[in-house]
């Protein structure tokens, strides 16, 4: 068992001209584990989620993917003092990573399988029939093979999404990254969807989620991130976070969603009863 961390960012920072609005993100994601991004709109999810992969150019620190260096060629203190790498390098160390977007981001003109299909056929460069076997396998994985041929809007936002996640995991990724998958949805069409990313965490894959889905965070995740205005402002494992919260500002951001819950059900939905540590891992 390695211990190096299959992703890693070190004092991660971002600005958008004058504005800073990831100010040193230190993360280590390790191989199977869930880590849920939490915080309010703004507080730079997106943003870090989006360097994770070069999406975004990050200007400070570093971000490793499994020991290698992303986006530069070395690690230099600040933007000036460093080279940015070839797309072609970046690319190849970005390679094990696929992301799901808010939105779907599925290309209207093509039919569910060519959405799967096309990413394999551009950044992998394998054959069209290979691709198109790969692409059906990915979608069988989400239930969706018997929607192969039709076009994104003729199915449900839920179903949409499913081929997103069919998408990314088309490539054979070891890390997904997943920005808010289910917040774009009609609340009927988000169980099918968490059920779906469930199903990968239970076969062990490493995923980084933004989710305002807190009692699914909760039990899904091996590590919970609560960010606020650029900074990680509590990191732990959820019965920590939700259980045995340390700061007043996620108390705070927490407090609409104890509310609620506890109003439904006190302690069986909302609050893991048991710790689930980095060793014990249980995804419910
Ligand atoms: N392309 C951009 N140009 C300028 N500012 C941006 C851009 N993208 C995001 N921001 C700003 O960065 C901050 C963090 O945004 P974001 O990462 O989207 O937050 P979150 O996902 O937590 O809502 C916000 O203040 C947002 O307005
Ligand atoms: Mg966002």
């Amino acid at each position: 068992m390695s211990a190096l961390p299959i992703l890693q960012l070190k004092a991660v920072g971002k600005s958008y001209g004058q504005t800073r609005v990831l100010k040193g993100i230190d993360l280590d994601v390790m191989r199977g584990e869930i880590v849920s991004l939490i915080g309010p709109s703004g507080s730079g999810k997106t943003t870090a989620l989006r360097c994770m992969n070069f999406l975004e150019a990050y200007d400070e620190g570093e971000v490793w993917i499994k020991g290698q260096l992303l986006g530069y060629r070395s690690a230099g203190r600040s933007e000036r003092d460093r080279d940015s790498d070839s797309d072609a390098s970046i690319a190849e160390v970005r390679r094990p990573v696929a992301m799901v977007f808010q939105q779907f981001n599925l290309w209207p003109h093509m039919t569910v399988l060519a959405n799967v299909a096309a990413p394999l056929v551009l950044s992998k460069k394998i054959g069209k029939a290979e691709a198109q076997r790969k692409a059906l396998a990915a979608l069988q994985r989400v239930g969706l093979e018997h929607k192969a041929d039709v076009y994104p809007a003729r199915l449900s936002g839920g179903q949409q999404q499913r081929v997103g996640i069919a998408r990314a995991l088309a490539i054979e990724p070891e890390v997904m990254l997943l920005d808010e998958p289910t917040s774009a949805l009609d609340p009927e069409l988000v169980e099918e969807v968490l059920s779906v990313i469930r199903s990968l965490a239970q076969d062990g894959m490493t995923m980084v989620m933004v989710t305002h889905e807190m009692s699914f965070a909760a039990k899904i995740s091996d590590k919970v991130v609560f960010m606020e205005a650029g900074q990680i402002v509590e990191a732990g494992p959820p019965a920590q976070l939700f259980g045995n919260t340390r700061t007043p500002r996620l108390q705070q951001f927490l407090k609409p969603w104890f509310d609620r819950s506890l109003s439904v059900s006190p302690s069986t939905e909302a609050v893991p009863a048991q710790t689930s540590t980095e060793t014990d891992r249980s995804h419910a």
